[in-house]
């Protein structure tokens, strides 16, 4: 796939990072079809998307007509046949399970052009574990973005030992269309770049919340006014779903079998309580004010 024919794309998963990729593409003139198997979700992303470019206007920094057109450019729809069976690129953004993520991509394959690139946005799992549920590997690649995918503007393109320069080279082209700054990352390793680096800081964080050293304000406190973070890493934590820190830390689990990569106790308890941070109204912090 060349990135001039790259026009249409799919992404599956409407959730925290899903919708927000959706827009970001539809407002670089991509059109985008949204989908995900809950229709809640549906619903709430669509709501989302209006109510953001109603908001980008009132403020001045988008114009009626790019809003009018940004919004004809997105649509949501439950049916991933429908989704991505006329996609050139697919970002799969979907729960972080291995055997679910599998599953998509196999279905992925039969349903998506030939020619089609099919990403996934996971955190941690490498795409040469589910390049292997296809049967075109080459076009198969991590294609990682940040939360607020809106917002932030890195995106990690990991090249494994089966993704093609061809693959490669479009997905930095593509991260330039829609805005952000790609970085190539040549060798996969489990979380690539930065999450390599934050999950030792959010290690040794959740540690000295364990070992009564500090509250979860003061460790964040520290980041934010003596590292320079936009937010320490309990805030961050929240926005990002201690959910998705639980599933991750299990799946390293399951595969090393090492306890310790089982999740701390801090983290099972929330987890368990279901506080998973802002999606939920409490995690670290409480967001029901
Ligand atoms: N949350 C973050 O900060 C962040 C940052 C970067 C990457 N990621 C990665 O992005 C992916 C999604 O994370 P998230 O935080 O958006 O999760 P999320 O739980 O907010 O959303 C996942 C969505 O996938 C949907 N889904 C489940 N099965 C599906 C299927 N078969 N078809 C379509 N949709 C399906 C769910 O209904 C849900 O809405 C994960 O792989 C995660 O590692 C997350």
């Amino acid at each position: 796939m060349k990135i001039e024919d790259v026009k249409n794309v799919c992404v599956v998963g409407a959730g925290n990072m899903g919708h927000q990729i959706s827009l970001q593409c539809a407002l670089s003139g991509y059109k985008v079809i949204c989908t995900d198997v809950i229709p809640a979700v549906l619903e709430k992303a669509e709501k989302f998307v209006d109510s953001y470019l109603a908001g980008r206007v009132q403020k001045g920094k988008l114009t009626e007509e790019v809003a009018k057109t940004t919004r004809a450019n997105i649509s949501f729809t439950g049916d991933l046949k429908v989704a991505a069976g006329n996609a050139d690129v697919v970002i799969e953004a979907v729960l972080e399970r291995i055997d679910l993520k599998r599953k998509i991509f196999a279905d992925l394959d039969k349903i998506a052009p030939a020619k089609a690139i099919l990403a996934s946005n996971s955190s941690f799992i490498v795409s040469s574990r589910i390049a292997s549920a296809t049967n075109r590997p080459s076009q198969v690649c991590n294609l990682h973005f940040f939360n607020p995918a809106l917002v932030m503007k890195l995106v990690e393109v990991v090249q494994g030992p089966h993704v093609s320069d061809e693959t490669a080279q479009c997905m930095m082209a593509f991260c330039l269309k829609i805005d952000k700054v790609p970085i190539l990352i040549k060798k996969e390793v489990d979380g690539f770049v930065l999450n390599r680096i934050f999950s030792v800081i959010s290690k040794e964080a959740l540690w000295m919340l364990e070992m009564g050293v500090a509250s979860a304000e003061d460790i964040d406190k520290a980041c934010v006014y003596g590292a320079g973070h936009p937010m320490g890493p309990f805030r961050l934590n929240d926005l990002t779903g201690i959910d998705l820190t639980y599933d991750i830390c299990m799946s390293h689990f399951y595969e090393s079998g090492n306890p310790a990569d089982l999740p701390s106790p801090s983290v099972v308890k929330k987890y368990t309580e279901g506080k998973f941070g802002q999606k939920t109204g409490e995690g670290w912090y409480s967001y029901k004010k």
